[in-house]
């Protein structure tokens, strides 16, 4: 299998995808907006961008099953498959904000070996293939030095469905407001490559689901970052949790707001 080439492909597939929510956004209506749950959004924009995706990569790669975030594919089990968000930033993007973004993975069992994650506002496409670089429009990729709490610029998010564990990282985080800066952008995807681009240091968050951090993590592992769960283990695409980091910041970032100690 030639990665780059499908590389290649997937762009282009994710700037058109892009372009078609850029300009779904600008004539977005009140009535195209339902809620899946409390402040959890969902448009015929999010499930068409997902069917036009389906059926690019689907032709792209005929023999890799899907795992997508608006079930528009039933999930089967194969040796690839591509973990997609044809919208991640739904709640900016439905109240007429930025940034949000698509985010396409291609998995060959349990590792990611291509990730793309496209900014169509900003024109941003953060890629990365098992060839091990990470790139922003061409550019290689590298995580920034930072390696204290202190002045460091750190994202996060809230989930959907904040638990007990989650609200309590966020109260040890409140803990640090006079030491760094944090921000919630809004699209998990694009945060993970912030990291990556050396703009934040660390990105956290609980209540994650694959196809937020798929692309993003691979992203910033071939551009020299780190991820984990929350305990320091690798189980971040599928165990709902994830620290992104420079490597530098990672175990401070672990200690001071995860667990805490
Ligand atoms: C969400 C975004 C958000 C994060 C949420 C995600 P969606 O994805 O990535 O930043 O805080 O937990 O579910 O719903 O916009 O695809
Ligand atoms: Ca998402
Ligand atoms: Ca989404």
């Amino acid at each position: 299998m030639d990665v780059e080439k499908i590389c290649n492909d997937v762009k282009l597939l994710a700037r058109a995808t892009g372009e078609y929510l850029k300009a779904g956004q600008a004539t977005l209506r009140k009535k195209d907006i339902e809620l899946k749950g409390t402040r959890n959004y969902v448009t015929y924009i999010d499930k068409e961008a997902e069917q036009r995706l389906v059926e690019g990569l689907g032709k792209l790669l005929p023999e890799a099953g899907f795992l997508t975030e608006e079930n528009t594919v039933e999930f089967i089990q194969k040796e690839f498959t591509w973990v997609i968000d044809p919208l991640d930033g739904t709640t900016n993007y439905v109240h007429g904000d930025t940034p949000y973004s698509v985010s396409i993975a291609l998995m060959s069992g349990r590792k990611v070996i291509l990730g793309v994650v496209f900014d169509p506002v900003a024109d941003q496409m953060f890629y990365a293939t098992e060839s091990g670089k990470a790139f922003l429009n061409g550019i290689s990729l590298q995580v920034s030095t930072q390696a204290t709490l202190v002045n460091g610029y750190i994202g996060f998010g809230i989930p959907y469905n904040l638990d007990k564990k989650g609200e309590q990282i966020l109260q040890q985080a409140m803990k640090q407001f006079r030491n760094c800066s944090f921000r919630i952008k809004g699209s998990a995807a694009l945060e993970i490559c912030y990291v990556a681009a050396g703009i934040s240091d660390t990105y956290f968050h609980s209540g994650l689901s694959p196809w937020d951090v798929a692309a993003g993590a691979f992203i910033l592992e071939c551009a020299g970052g780190k991820c984990t769960d929350f305990t320091g283990g690798d189980h971040y695409i599928f165990g709902k949790e994830m620290v992104a980091s420079n490597g530098a910041i990672h175990q401070e970032i672990m200690e001071s707001i995860i667990q805490g100690t």
